[in-house]
């Protein structure tokens, strides 16, 4: 079964808090993309924005910061139930540690370029695997189709990990990311971009 995680960062920042309760009841989780300008040219949001939606959904927080030890604390206290660092971030150990010390689940994120392998120093601390099919920084960019073949080995490697796909994902392949062992969808301008949020989220979730 697959799973659906909203990105926010594809909803009107004006009314954030409106479209995350439109979409909550029929996702996982909402996907929270945080961009310091640094790690990503974009910079998008903080703590705050994230404590925001507490409540209304389960809060799946994405960190594409350079420096991700110095902000596990605030998204954690800001009400984060996953907290996901990337590979090619400094010291992503130190980052997972201080994640599993909050008593919430860790998330590898890594990009399209990255070998695959570089996850596996840190794959037994983790709880999910964050797979991106697009470089990160912005909504709306074109699925990367090598992403299929990357989860299919994931998954076969690692059976009981979550397996999140991220960037350009939408109900034209979510069928076949959902069959290659994908369990959690992330899409931000295929969902919001859609004059029927909850119609794109139910037919990604068909699987
Ligand atoms: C990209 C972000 C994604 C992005 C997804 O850097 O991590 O979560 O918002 O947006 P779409 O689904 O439009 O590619
Ligand atoms: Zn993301």
């Amino acid at each position: 079964m697959v799973e659906i995680a909203p990105s926010m960062l594809g909803a009107n920042f004006g009314e954030m808090k409106r479209d995350a309760e439109l979409v909550a009841p029929h996702s996982a989780y909402l996907h929270m993309d945080v961009m310091d300008g640094h790690f990503v040219p974009n910079i998008t949001m903080g703590p705050d924005l994230v404590k925001s939606l507490r409540g209304i959904g389960k809060l799946d927080v994405h960190l594409m910061v350079t420096d991700p030890s110095n902000f596990i604390n605030d998204f954690s206290d800001a009400g984060a139930d996953i907290i996901s660092v990337h590979v090619e971030a400094n010291n992503p150990q130190k980052a997972i540690e201080l994640i599993k010390k909050q008593n919430i689940k860790a998330g590898i994120a890594l990009n399209p370029s990255t070998p695959a392998s570089a996850i596996e120093p840190f794959v037994d601390s983790i709880d999910m695997i964050l797979v991106m099919s697009v470089e990160p920084g912005y909504c709306g960019q074109s699925f990367n189709e090598n992403t299929i073949q990357r989860v299919k080995k994931y998954r076969k490697k690692y059976p009981e990990k979550i397996i999140e796909v991220d960037g350009g994902v939408g109900p034209g392949n979510a069928a076949i990311l959902a069959e290659a062992g994908a369990n959690l969808l992330v899409a931000g301008s295929a969902i919001f971009g859609s004059p029927d949020p909850i119609e794109v989220i139910l037919d990604m979730k068909k699987g």
